[in-house]
This record gives structure tokens, sequence and C-alpha cells, in this order.
């Protein structure tokens, strides 16, 4: 069995998944961080692999940029191959001065200006889009554990990346940490489908001191963010 965009079969995919954006870093976490990893999938260059971390069988995959592309890969991993733990490992633009670049920043919420919660409820309804809280919270155990720099809270999924009406101010006000590009359709589709779901990012540029870090400083901060996120994930 195969999907128009997934070349797996049934079984290939394990029930815990890292979500990264970039397929290339699917593939740095695959040869890096688990054990005899094998690519299941390079369908339109997303690169899918499973292996073991720890002994636990984990998948990591790629998912592209923004709602549309990881609603589709993330829509058949749980419906076709069964995925049940989801943990995005993104980056995002910090809105917030009590960030700094390189932090972790975990989504317990986000926000989004897609239609996709419209297209869903209708105009009466904002759904709000949350972290599986089982899943938050023993990501905040590890994140604390390590000594890492991290902060919990909304966050939003922007649909433009260039945005020059955006009003970063108001976010501001009401709280918002980050802006990245996919997670409320990830917790939207976790929520319709009863499994887990989770994202965290690296602050890879900040929007309100407009810094951005070194390639080097990515890669690190990194590394770091992967072991948080599989410490949790391979957690009863
Ligand atoms: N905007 C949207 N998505 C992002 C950004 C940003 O500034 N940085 C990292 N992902």
């Amino acid at each position: 069995m195969s999907t128009p965009h997934n070349a797996a079969d049934k079984g290939e995919i394990a029930e815990r998944i890292l979500l990264p954006g970039d397929p290339l870093r699917a593939k740095f976490i695959a040869e890096n961080f688990l054990e005899n990893a094998r690519q299941y999938s390079s369908v339109r260059n997303i690169l899918g692999f499973t292996g073991t971390y720890r002994g636990v069988p984990v998948s990591v995959q790629g998912t592209g940029m923004g709602i549309p592309s990881i609603a589709i890969y993330v829509h058949e991993l749980i419906r076709e191959y069964g995925v049940k733990k989801l943990i995005r490992v993104g980056t995002c633009g910090a809105m917030h001065n009590d960030i700094q670049l390189r932090d972790i920043v975990i989504a317990q919420a986000a926000s989004t200006d897609s239609s996709l919660i419209r297209n869903i409820f209708g105009p009466s309804i904002n759904f709000a889009p949350i972290a599986d809280f089982d899943l938050l919270s023993k990501t905040v155990e590890q994140a604390k554990a390590k000594g890492l720099s991290f902060k919990v809270g909304n966050i939003i999924s922007v649909d433009r990346f260039y945005d020059d009406d955006i009003d970063n101010d108001r976010l501001c006000k009401y709280g918002i940490l980050a802006v990245e590009m996919e997670t409320a359709a990830l917790y939207t589709l976790a929520a319709q489908f009863h499994v887990q779901a989770m994202a965290l990012f690296t602050a890879s540029d900040h929007l309100l001191k407009g810094e951005s870090c070194s390639a080097e400083e990515r890669q690190t901060s990194f590394r770091e963010m992967i072991s948080v996120a599989l410490d949790t994930i391979i957690q009863d």
C-alpha cells in the first residue's frame, strides 16, 4: 500500500513520528539520532525514515512548508499508516522580548490566520487548536531536565511568510510567542482523529529584534530540540 504522497507500505511507519518541515532535516535526524534507520519514501523529495531510538521504533518525515503541505502528510500518516504520536520539530520567528535566539518555544496552542478553522467549523466558531497535554507536560519536563532555555504558550501559524500587513504589536500584546506556518493544522488534525500531537521550535529569527541565527547556531539548537522531542516521544 502507498498513497499519492508516500511510498511506504503499511507497517513501515512507526506509531511515533517526528515532523521537521525540511526533508533534509528528517535525513539528518535519521542519520544522527536513530539506529538502523531505513528510508521508506522519497516521493516529491519528502524523505521519510523509520529506525529506533533507545530501542523504541520511531519515524521521522519532512512535511514541507505551510498548512496545506503538512495537512496532506499528517492526514495520511494518521489515517493510512496509524500514526498515534506526532511531534513537529521546526523553527520559528520569535515575537516576544523574553525569548532569545536559539531558545526553544513549546506551542501550547496555535492561533492561525489560515482559512483552515473556518472551512471546518464555519464562521461562528473559532476552534482553538491545542497541544496534547500529556506530550506537552513531558516535553516541558525534558527541557527542564536538560537545563534548556524555553518558553511555553500560544503561537501563530500564518499562511504568508512575507507578510507586510501582519500586526505584530497586537499579537505580542495578546501573548503570542512566535510565528511559524504549520502547527495549527497539525493540532486540528490530531483533534479530528483523536491522536496526540505537540510542536516545538527553535527561535531561528527574532521579529522584534531583527536578529537571525548563524547556520552553526541553528544546528546546535536544533540538536538540543531533537533530543527533547525524542526523549518525550518514546515515553508511554
Ligand atoms: N515567519 C513565518 N515562519 C517562520 C518564521 C517567520 O518569521 N521564521 C521561521 N519560521
